[in-house]
């Protein structure tokens, strides 16, 4: 790999906030810089994609990071997937544990969501928000008609020291980051595909209101997924607002 970008990362850790996402948004607008990350032992009002409420108990990693990049518009998605393999190999190296993606931003360990990405631009910042169920007790985590979820703890991963695993995974990042800005994503696209949960997979897509099933071909360099319809007709979808992946149960 390159030399990574050497981001000066400087970490506050909060007891409780309503959003990480929310303080980091607010200190980018202040024009914090670079680097800058906030860390919640829980959070009152989490956010995931698509408006929906992201449940943070005490446990997890609740965690958001300002990156200010020299990347154009419509490369800013590989901050998403940068972030998420940057999760998969922080949880990796320190605790064994294989996680895969969930086209484009689920962090998945054997069929169960176990943490989620989610990138918001404000200026020319993006903050990055990464939420991982650690220390969670299975009792603690949500149900979700969708999708079974999990913890690290429920995994047997046992108790981890949560700002190990900040750091570690910041360190992937930073060395991520370094090669999406020098060399554009083709350098992760390797990465990218071979952490995906969904290739080969029956998934339904919703697109905009409508709905379409088939099976997850191809990740492509743009950060699309190509889907073979069930009608034998091949349709990409871009990693944006108003498309989101579920695999199909039904099948
Ligand atoms: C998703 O899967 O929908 C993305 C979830 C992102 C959750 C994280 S937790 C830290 C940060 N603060 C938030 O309010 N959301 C993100």
């Amino acid at each position: 790999m390159m030399p990574d970008m050497q981001i000066d990362w400087d970490i506050t850790w909060l007891d409780e906030v309503a959003s990480t996402n929310n303080a980091a948004l607010d200190a980018a607008r202040s024009g914090c810089l670079e680097g800058t990350v906030i860390v919640a032992g829980s959070q009152t009002r989490g956010r995931g994609r698509r408006g929906n409420v992201w449940h943070s108990p005490s446990g997890g990693l609740w965690f958001s990071l300002v990156l200010r990049p020299e990347l154009e518009r419509n490369e800013l998605w590989g901050l998403t997937a940068l972030s998420a393999l940057s999760a998969v190999a922080g949880v990796r190296s320190l605790t064994g544990l294989s996680v895969g993606i969930k086209w484009p931003n689920d962090l998945y360990i054997d069929g169960k969501k176990l943490g989620g990405v989610m990138a918001e631009s404000s200026g020319g910042a993006v903050v990055i928000g990464i939420g991982l169920n650690v220390n969670v007790d299975p009792a603690d985590l949500p149900s979700v008609e969708w999708y079974p979820v999990t913890s690290l703890l429920a995994e047997g991963s046992g108790r981890i020291d949560l700002a190990l695993l900040l750091n570690g995974i910041l360190s992937e990042l930073g060395e991520r980051y370094g090669l999406l800005v020098h060399r554009g994503f083709s350098a992760l696209l390797d990465e990218w595909r071979e952490r995906s949960v969904v290739r080969g997979m029956r998934v339904r897509v919703e697109c905009d209101g409508s709905e379409f099933r088939g099976t997850a071909v191809e990740l492509d360099e743009l950060g699309g997924i190509v889907v073979e319809l069930q009608d034998g007709a091949e349709r990409r979808f871009e990693p944006r607002a108003g498309v989101s992946l579920g695999l199909d149960k039904s099948s």
